[in-house]
């Protein structure tokens, strides 16, 4: 695997070697499963596979989150090496911005919706980075999880709103046997909390067993309670959405998520489900 730290090694290489598909995953390390799962198939879909690893700080509305956010890169590059990837994208915050840069891209109301409202300019950091590695990288198509639905949208809008000409693919959410959504931050769970957060996707899980459209604002207070319920648990939301909007679901939306966020000891985690 080649490891580049500088956007110009990217084009270097790139404008030396034409490729006829360029895959790209990109990440905050400390990867897992899910991580790989989109390396795998992006794989399948590409002629070469970039993943970024790249802790954005402008995404980061907590700071003690950034701080303690795992950065095992070693562990990392050993990972990506099993899995045949092709590049690995990996530089410094000073490679990335230059001091005092200004971003604002107009995503509608997405931004104050659900994670929006509970992290107040995510969404913002996160496009301005994935804008700054799109043009870096320039992928034919770039694989993100359904792990983080909401931010799957923000990134179609920007994506559609700025022109880009790169396809996105959706993958679905890996898993640990027992149910909990694979993510960097589990690490932080404590047995107690570990063994607590399963209410989250057994709620999620519940809810699509139960689905009923006429029954939501029902539905939705008795997950709310199944989730507040729980010892070590502070929920932050249950939404049963349309797919599209992230408006409350009604009788005419085509799809509906029922999305979660909670905090599980000191940790917060997201998790939602397709209800097709
Ligand atoms: P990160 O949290 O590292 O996630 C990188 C990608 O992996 C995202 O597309 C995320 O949805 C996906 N992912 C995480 N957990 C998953 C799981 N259990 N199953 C399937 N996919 C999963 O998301 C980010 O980084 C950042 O916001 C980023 C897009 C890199 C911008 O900084």
């Amino acid at each position: 695997m080649k490891i580049f730290t500088t956007k110009k090694e990217i084009s270097d290489y790139f404008n030396r070697k034409p490729v006829k598909v360029i895959g790209f995953v990109p990440t905050m390390g400390a990867l897992h499963k899910g991580h790989l799962g989109l390396i795998e198939l992006a794989k399948q879909q590409s002629t070469q596979v970039v993943c970024s690893i790249f802790v954005n700080p402008t995404q980061f509305n907590d700071p003690k989150d950034l701080e303690k956010y795992p950065r095992p890169i070693t562990e990392d590059i050993r990972r990506l090496e099993e899995v045949n990837c092709d590049i690995l994208f990996n530089p410094q915050v000073t490679e990335m911005y230059a001091d005092n840069e200004k971003w604002h891209f107009d995503m509608g109301d997405l931004e104050h919706l659900l994670e929006g409202k509970f992290r107040p300019g995510h969404y913002q950091g996160v496009t301005q980075v994935v804008n700054k590695l799109f043009n870096i990288v320039k992928p034919d198509v770039a694989f993100f999880g359904q792990k983080d639905y909401q931010q799957f949208m923000v990134i179609s809008k920007m994506v559609e709103a700025l022109e880009m000409p790169v396809k996105l693919v959706m993958c679905p959410i890996e898993r640990e046997p027992d149910g909990l959504a694979m993510s960097s931050r589990n690490i932080h769970l404590t047995p107690y909390d570990r063994e607590h957060s399963l209410i989250l996707s057994k709620t999620l899980n519940w809810v699509k067993e139960n689905f009923d459209i006429n029954q939501i604002d029902t539905l939705q207070q008795q997950a709310a309670q199944m989730i507040s319920n729980e010892p070590g648990v502070e929920l932050e939301y249950f939404e049963i959405a349309d797919g599209k909007t992230l408006h409350p679901a009604t009788p005419a939306s085509e799809s509906v998520v029922a999305l979660v966020a909670a905090r599980v000891g000191k940790t917060r985690l997201i998790d939602n489900v397709l209800i097709d």
